[in-house]
């Protein structure tokens, strides 16, 4: 068993703003090609060595590689390549840089369409990628943000690949739950949405997305005492976990994407605390789910309690923030509504209507 009385030396691989990381270690380096994150990750992390492509990086020493490589051939919205897609590649320069870093770790994440893409071949591939490298023993598990106290439905699968049994294991732990405070009224739903369903959430936003190709920022909206508008970049932000004081200055397209891309940070936190090994279930044999453990070349199922989810909107945003959705946004977003026959709550219809909608 592995136990650190000092803080664990680890690589951070697509850091993006810094969600997959420790809760006290600081990475050696960071490696991040979209050069807005820099300014972030060097407040955030001011002793790591900042890179850019993650295809020159030598990597120094290093007892763990962390990384959520990029998921666009994997999502259900993209072309699914799966890991022969070039960005969704990338994962086989993380394992090049765990091998070459001489880790005994790799905590990744990605989406959970990860697990059933190509009838779960895509998966099966990194499960015996890592192994064929000495990670002998995967877990994964899909997690949400709101079952960490963030009113954010973001669920991601987690994985960690270690040479010791235990750390792998030790992701399957009991979550550490939260205090579900009593929060006043607020929804959330996608406003450029339409055509398809709008996901009109009550209590919690649907899952923040990068935006559009050119980088225009599209935020899900809020809809509160008579009030629906765009949710702000620092929201957004929030709603991850992060300090927006530690953006300041990060023109805001940039800090809508940096928190579309982002895990969750007590998300990122949990999977990193996975290298303490704490005692864990070991899974039931024969079975694959959105929670599991690869040990021998067999896969096995995890099975955990359905966790309480955060209801807390009301709580987070900015009630004063009174602005409005424009006439424009309103009209659209009822033109399509309309076309598509997609429902749209009443309380909704009324505000896009005071809106200057139609
Ligand atoms: C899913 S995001 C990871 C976000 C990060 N975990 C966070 O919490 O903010 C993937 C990241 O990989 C970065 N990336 C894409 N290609 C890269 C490359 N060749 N080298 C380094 N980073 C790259 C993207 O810019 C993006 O920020």
């Amino acid at each position: 068993m592995i136990a650190y009385d000092a803080p664990v030396k680890y690589l951070s691989l697509f850091s993006g703003a810094g969600g997959l990381e420790g809760a006290s270690a600081s990475p050696l380096a960071c490696c991040e090609i979209d050069p807005d994150c820099h300014a972030v990750l060097a407040r955030r992390f001011p002793r790591a060595a900042l890179h850019a492509d993650v295809r020159e990086l030598k990597p120094p020493r290093a007892d763990v590689v962390a990384g959520g490589w990029p998921c666009q051939d994997l999502s259900v919205a993209g072309l699914r390549r799966g890991l022969a897609g070039e960005r969704s590649g990338l994962f086989f320069e993380l394992l090049r840089v765990a091998r070459e870093a001489g880790a005994h770790t790799v905590i990744a994440e990605n989406v959970p369409n990860l697990l059933a893409l190509h009838g779960g071949t895509a998966f099966r591939l990194v499960l015996e990628a890592l192994a064929a490298d000495g990670f002998a023993y995967v877990a994964w598990r899909v997690l949400d943000a709101r079952a960490f106290g963030l009113p954010h439905q973001r669920r991601r699968v987690f994985l960690v690949a270690s040479r010791h049994y235990e750390l792998a294991r030790a992701l399957h732990r009991p979550l550490p739950g939260f205090d579900q405070v009593d929060a006043p009224a607020c929804a959330a739903f996608y406003w450029t949405a339409g055509i398809q369903s709008i996901c009109y959430s009550q209590g919690f936003v649907p899952a923040l997305k990068v935006g559009s190709s050119l980088s225009i920022p599209s935020p899900p909206a809020l809809v509160f005492d008579g009030v629906v508008r765009k949710a702000r970049a620092d929201e957004c932000l929030r709603l991850q976990g992060f300090e927006p004081g530690d953006f300041v200055g990060v023109k805001a397209a940039a800090q809508y994407r940096m928190a579309g891309n982002a895990v969750a940070v007590p998300v990122g936190r949990f999977a990193f605390g996975s290298l303490d090994g704490a005692a864990a279930p070991d899974g039931v044999a024969g079975k694959a789910g959105p929670a599991g453990i690869f040990a021998g070349g067999e896969v096995r199922r995890v099975e955990h309690p359905v966790p309480a989810l955060a209801n807390t909107l009301g709580a987070l945003i900015d009630r004063d923030d009174r602005s409005m959705l424009s006439p424009r946004a309103a009209n659209g977003l009822l033109t399509r509504l309309a076309r598509s026959g997609k429902p749209c709550p009443p309380e909704l219809r009324a505000l896009l209507l005071a809106a200057g909608g139609l």
